[in-house]
């Protein structure tokens, strides 16, 4: 199957096929995701709390992110690898920006990195990566990096003047050049007539069914994350672990593992 890339994504917008993203950190369940034909694997800075420990997004690093994004690269054959660029990699200057960008590129093996933001303030950072020829992603919305001043994980763009500067900055991200937005924890109403306003495609995290496209961070839809409205869990993953590990421990305790068939003679 031939490899998705920045420009697939507005392909497929213009056939009208939806995309589906899921974020990884690591080699085996990027592995598992690309077999399973996911467009694109996010290498989000959400590592830090699905599998770093951390209360937020703000302390990951570069070398984090790069470590993790190595990991996923190595794995995807198909799907397009999305890099986070993580907090205070791009806010102090385009030149800092397109060095950061292209250590997830060059050491990590991302084919595009994601910020987020308005264009009123990345615009020149969008457009010093871009550049240098890595495809950006834009992220509007409930956007993690900005915790403390948007003052919790609330619903973005509910009131008219929100509603008027997101919309206003998603076309704006457009024109400086993103291959697409992700729109993150805002009314679905807002959500379509972004959607509907771009030519690029939006993908949607707690943004209702109207976007292009879909990402959810895979801890969230496996069980392991904090329950969320938005957030659908597939399958009770950690129930199945934590019966398989008391098991195990139960077997070694009992003396039943290893048995015969698990033991050389
Ligand atoms: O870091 C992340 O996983 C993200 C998604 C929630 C969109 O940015």
């Amino acid at each position: 199957m031939a490899h998705v890339t920045s420009v697939t994504f507005r392909n497929k917008k213009q056939a009208g096929e939806r995309l589906a993203v899921l974020t990884a950190y690591d080699y085996p369940t990027a592995r598992l995701l690309d077999e399973c034909g996911i467009d694109a694997i996010l290498v989000g800075d959400s590592c830090g709390m699905a599998v770093m420990g951390r209360p937020n997004t703000l302390s990951v690093t570069m070398d984090e992110m790069v470590h993790h994004t190595r990991m996923v690269s190595a794995a995807a054959d198909r799907a397009l690898v999305i890099a986070d660029m993580p907090f205070l990699s791009y806010q102090t200057s385009p030149a800092r920006a397109v060095e950061n960008a292209g250590r997830l590129v060059a050491e990590g093996g991302a084919q595009a990195v994601k910020l987020e933001g308005p264009a009123q303030s990345w615009g020149p950072a969008i457009e010093a990566i871009l550049a240098a020829g890595i495809p950006v992603m834009g992220h509007l919305g409930l956007t993690p990096q900005s915790i403390h001043r948007l003052g919790g994980y609330k619903v973005q763009g509910r009131d008219e003047a929100d509603r008027a500067f997101m919309e206003r900055e998603a076309r704006a991200l457009e024109a400086a050049g993103v291959f697409s937005i992700v729109l993150e924890v805002v009314p679905d109403s807002l959500a379509a007539a972004i959607t509907e306003a771009l030519s690029v495609p939006t993908i949607g995290i707690g943004a209702g069914p109207h976007c292009d496209g879909q990402v959810l961070v895979l801890h969230d839809m496996l069980g392991f994350g904090i329950a969320t409205k938005h957030a659908k869990v597939y399958t009770d993953l950690r129930a199945q672990m934590s019966e398989a590990v008391t098991g195990y421990i139960g077997e070694v305790r009992s003396g039943a593992f290893p048995a015969q068939e698990h033991t050389f003679t």
